[in-house]
C-alpha cells in the first residue's frame, strides 16, 4: 500500500515536471516530450569515466537513430541519486522505452515499477536491474564466463597445472552494487579456488572472498590504493606474480602501483583486465597489462536496440537465455553476447582487423 502510494506521488510529481526541460550532461534529442510522432527511446548510461561506457552511449544512440528513434542519452557519472533523477525525467517526458545500465539497481526499484504503471518497457543493459519485475528483457555478456576466461588466462599463462613452484597472486573484483561483479568472482573462482586450496597459488593478504576483494563503483584510484597497500604490506621481500583485476581501469591503477615500487619489465607481473579499452590494448602491447577480456560492445549494442524495436512494435525479440538471470524477483529473459581474452598474441585479429579500433587509435591513446 505505501509503495502504492508512493507511485502514485512520484507520477503526479512527473506529470508536474512534463514542462520541465531535461537535466544531466548529455542528451541527443531536445528533451522534448513525445507527442505521438517519432518514437522517444531514454538511455540511462552510468558514466563517462570508462571508455566502455562512452562507446557504448555512442553505439546505442547511433543504431536506434539508424531504426528511426529519438534517443534520450544521459550519463550519471557514477552518482546512484543522479541517474534516480535522470530515470524519473525519462519517465516523466514519456518516453516509448527504458534502457538502463544501472550505477545501483536498488535506487531504481520504485521508478522502474512507475515505469511500468504507466506502460514503459525497460530494457536492462549490460548490467542486471535487480529485484525488479519491472524489466523485459536484458542484453549483456556472459558475466560468469567474462571471470571463467580471466581465471583460464592465468591458469594458462601462469603454468599452473604443471607449476614447479608456489606463484604469489592478488585479486582486484568489481563493485559489489553490480550482479556482473558478483558472477565475474564466481567465474574467477571456479578456476583458480583449487589452486589457492592446494597452495599453487599465494594470497600473501589473504584477501581472496568476494567481500574482501570488491571495489566499490570499479574506482580506479581504490585499485591503485589496494595495490600500493598490498605491495608495502606483504610484498616488501618477495614479488607479486599476478594481479587478477576484474577491469581495465584496475589495471592502470595497479600499473601506476607497481610502477611506483619499483616494478620493471623483469618482474613485471600476469595483470588481467575487462573490457579491451584502447588504453588497456596499449599497455598490453607495451607488456604493462598482460591480457583483458574483449567484449563487442557493437554487438551488444545491436542486440538491445533489437529489443527495444520490438518492445515498441509489440514482437518477440531475439534471445538465447531465459534461465540464467535470476534477478531475485524474476528471471530476465536475455540476449548473452560471447567475452573473449585478448592478449599481445590475437589483439590484431579482435580489434584491429575486425575494424573495432584503428591502429592510430590505440597508439596514441592517453
Ligand atoms: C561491466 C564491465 C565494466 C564494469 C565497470 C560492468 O558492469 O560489465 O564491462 O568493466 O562494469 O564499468
Amino acid at each position: 500500500m505505501k509503495q502504492r502510494i508512493l507511485s502514485v506521488a512520484l507520477i503526479a510529481v512527473m506529470i508536474l515536471s512534463l514542462t520541465l526541460t531535461g537535466c544531466g550532461n548529455s542528451s541527443s534529442s531536445d528533451g522534448g516530450e513525445n507527442q505521438g510522432g517519432v518514437k522517444i527511446v531514454g538511455v540511462a548510461m552510468p558514466t563517462q569515466s570508462s571508455e566502455r561506457w562512452i562507446k557504448d552511449g555512442r553505439n546505442m544512440k547511433a543504431k536506434l537513430e539508424e531504426l528511426g528513434y529519438e534517443v534520450f542519452l544521459q550519463y550519471a557519472e557514477d552518482d546512484v541519486q543522479v541517474q534516480l533523477a535522470q530515470i524519473e525525467t525519462m519517465i516523466a517526458k514519456g518516453v516509448d522505452c527504458l534502457v538502463v545500465a544501472a550505477v545501483d539497481s536498488s535506487a531504481l526499484i520504485n521508478a522502474l515499477k512507475t515505469a511500468q504503471e504507466v506502460g514503459i518497457p525497460v530494457i536492462s543493459y549490460d548490467r542486471l536491474l535487480m529485484n525488479t519485475d519491472s524489466v523485459n528483457y536484458y542484453a549483456s555478456f556472459d558475466n560468469e564466463g567474462v571471470g571463467r576466461k580471466i581465471g583460464e588466462y592465468i591458469e594458462e599463462k601462469a603454468e599452473l597445472k604443471d607449476a614447479a613452484e608456489p606463484q604469489t597472486i592478488e585479486f582486484f573484483m568489481g563493485s559489489p552494487d553490480d550482479n556482473n561483479a558478483v558472477l565475474l568472482y564466481k567465474g574467477v573462482m571456479s578456476v583458480l579456488e583449487k589452486y589457492l586450496d592446494d597452495g599453487t597459488l599465494i594470497c600473501k593478504s589473504g584477501r581472496t572472498s568476494f567481500d574482501d576483494t570488491c571495489i566499490l563503483r570499479w574506482s580506479q584510484e581504490t585499485a591503485l590504493q589496494n595495490c600500493e597497500n598490498y605491495l608495502s604490506g606483504f610484498y616488501a621481500d618477495e614479488k607479486l606474480d599476478i594481479c587478477c583485476s576484474a577491469f581495465d581501469g584496475f589495471a592502470y591503477g595497479i600499473k601506476a602501483a607497481l610502477e611506483a615500487a619499483g616494478y620493471t619489465e623483469e618482474d613485471w607481473p600476469i595483470i588481467t583486465g575487462q573490457d579491451a579499452e584502447v588504453m588497456a590494448v596499449k599497455n598490453i602491447i607495451d607488456g604493462k597489462q598482460t591480457a583483458t577480456i574483449f567484449k563487442d560492445t557493437g554487438l551488444l549494442a545491436d542486440k538491445c536496440a533489437g529489443m527495444v524495436k520490438a518492445v515498441i512494435e509489440g514482437s518477440e525479440p531475439e534471445i538465447n537465455d531465459t534461465e540464467t538471470y535470476d534477478n531475485g524477483k524474476m528471471v530476465v529473459p536475455s540476449y548473452l553476447c560471447e567475452p573473449q581474452s585478448l592478449d599481445k598474441d590475437n589483439y590484431k585479429e579482435l580489434v584491429i582487423d575486425s575494424g573495432y579500433y584503428k591502429e592510430e587509435e590505440i597508439m596514441n591513446a592517453k
